[in-house]
């Protein structure tokens, strides 16, 4: 297999991945906009797609996320890069772009995503703070029972 099957495959699944989100994100909002206008019966197809459309995008994610390729650690920090780039690029160039065809409730819905996404990013950051935190403390721990262990060793020698 050669390096651009490889990339190119991965962007095929992304887009997979982000088409079949998206239906499904649709697909509820459709089903209470059914349910609204009486359409129960329809709703409920809508609903029981959208839940299969779930199903397809997280077997696209398990594939581009392979599950023993992940630790907490790798998760927080592949969330917090996704936030950040929402709050510091993709948002912000939206916004330019709404304030230029002077879409003031695009402006107004852009400012209030890069509100979220950076709460989002520094809420994942924190947890991954933690995290470090807990590791580098376990560590400090093992080398005071490795350095106990030692000393023992050492006495016995003697
Ligand atoms: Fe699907
Ligand atoms: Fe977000």
């Amino acid at each position: 297999m050669s390096d651009s099957t490889v990339s190119h495959t991965v962007k095929n699944l992304e887009s997979a991945f982000a088409g079949e989100s998206m239906a499904n994100r649709k697909y509820l909002y459709f089903a209470r906009q059914c349910r609204a206008l009486g359409a129960e019966e329809v709703a409920a197809v809508f609903e029981e797609t959208a839940h299969q459309e779930t199903a397809h995008a997280f077997g696209h994610l398990e594939l581009l996320y392979p599950p023993e390729s992940l630790t907490v650690e790798k998760m927080l920090a592949l969330a917090v890069e996704g936030e950040t780039y929402e709050y510091t690029e993709m948002y912000p160039a939206f916004r330019h772009t709404a304030l230029e065809e002077r879409n003031h409730a695009a402006v107004a819905e852009m400012d209030e995503q890069i509100v979220e996404s950076q709460e989002h990013a520094n809420r994942f950051a924190a947890l991954l703070d933690k995290a470090a935190k807990r590791f580098a403390a376990l560590t400090s721990v093992e080398k005071r029972h490795a350095g106990r262990y030692q000393q023992t060793l050492d006495a016995r020698k003697k």
